[in-house]
């Protein structure tokens, strides 16, 4: 880890505060550089590790990025595009697009996606059509017609990458995007079809699609990470993730019996019960220890590869092979740490 960042704890509370309003719109409470620095150092670090998570995923299934324009809608900080940035590099980048309807955050986010990344070219401002639409924990602050505004852009957009937090509100408004724009756009992720979505089945009403990105571990040890725990009352170890990504371009393709893992397997005794998606729909499977021990060993450890492929019978799993990536699972948890750690060698300090 770094050295400490230095966070007004006070300001942190107040956005916190904030971001726990219910009822969107959100009046706009950036207030000071204070405010962008510590919420870049904790809330935004979080988030990038979830961009890691879904951008890692993209690269595994085969997705590259369409070259040219790059907007980061209700920017913030510009976490969402300097993650974007470590993972994919500026090649592509024609020009990154900044927008936020606060001045402060659009240039704070310009200086340091600049500092990090000084050759790219970054302009502050709305584009019509961007070839890549960046969107990160907006929902939550936009009413429904605004929504309505930003799901217009998105199908103007080549391709669209929308993170937010793991809720069961954020999920179905993000169901909801996908299933207006389904039949003009290709589904890329979370989902391995383009099919109605199987969470809207009546019987599914309780769920939702949501996943969980894995945090650098050493965060678990970190004085700084461990204040920030105790004073926002968060779990480190959870980061629920809900995300979409839909592309004019034809999606990668899924190989046979593949499914999504959705939320965490609840694993029992004799068994365990996994939430899974494919074109079929959403269901519960069984996996049992009797029939696939080391699987359930897997499971029991709190290891689960959320793509999978499985032979099944009815709700039961008679054998699971690994999903074919490009760089292996164990490449992935390498990528996740170092783009996290590259984001962390240019924390607020450094610039
Ligand atoms: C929780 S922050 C997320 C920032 C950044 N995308 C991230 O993931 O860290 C939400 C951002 O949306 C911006 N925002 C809220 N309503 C907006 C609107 N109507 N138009 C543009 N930006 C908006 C806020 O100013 C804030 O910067």
């Amino acid at each position: 880890m770094n050295q400490l960042p230095e966070v007004s704890w006070k300001s942190l509370h107040r956005l916190r505060a904030a971001f726990l309003q219910p009822g969107p719109p959100l009046p706009d409470y950036w207030e000071s550089e204070t405010d962008l620095e510590g919420y870049d150092a904790t809330f935004a670090q979080r988030i990038g590790w979830k961009w890691d998570y879904v951008l890692e995923e993209l690269r595994r299934r085969g997705w590259s990025p369409p070259a040219g324009q790059v907007l980061d809608w209700g920017c913030g900080t510009g976490i969402a595009s300097r993650a974007f940035l470590d993972h994919f590099g500026p090649g592509s980048v024609q020009v990154l697009w900044l927008w936020d309807r606060s001045g402060l955050a659009r240039a704070y986010a310009r200086r340091r996606v600049h500092a990090k990344y000084p050759g790219l070219e970054v302009q502050v401002g709305l584009v019509e059509r961007p070839d890549l639409l960046l969107i990160s924990h907006v929902l939550g602050e936009l009413s429904p017609p605004q929504i309505e505004q930003l799901t217009h852009l998105v199908a103007r957009a080549t391709a669209t990458v929308w993170v937010e937090p793991g809720t069961y509100e954020a999920s179905l408004t993000l169901i909801a995007v996908r299933e207006k724009l389904r039949a003009t756009l290709h589904v890329v992720a979370p989902c391995l079809h383009r099919e109605r979505c199987g969470i809207l089945a009546p019987e599914n009403e309780r769920h939702w699609c949501h996943h969980f990105a894995p945090s650098p571990p050493e965060i678990y040890t970190d004085p700084f990470w461990g204040r920030f725990a105790h004073e926002m009352n968060i779990d480190l170890r959870s980061l629920p993730v809900s995300f979409l990504v839909l592309d004019r371009r034809p999606a990668p393709a899924v190989p046979p019996n593949a499914v999504r893992v959705i939320g965490r397997p609840r694993v029992y005794k004799p068994h365990a019960l996994i939430l899974a998606c494919d074109a079929s729909g959403v269901r519960e499977y069984r996996l049992t220890r009797r029939r696939l021990p080391d699987a359930y060993q897997r499971l029991k450890k709190g290891s689960c590869d959320p793509l999978q492929q499985w032979q099944r019978e009815g709700d039961e799993i008679l054998e699971v092979r690994p999903f074919p990536d490009n760089v292996g699972s164990e490449g992935l948890a390498c990528s996740n740490a170092s783009a996290a750690e590259a984001r962390a060698n240019c924390g607020p300090g450094s610039d």
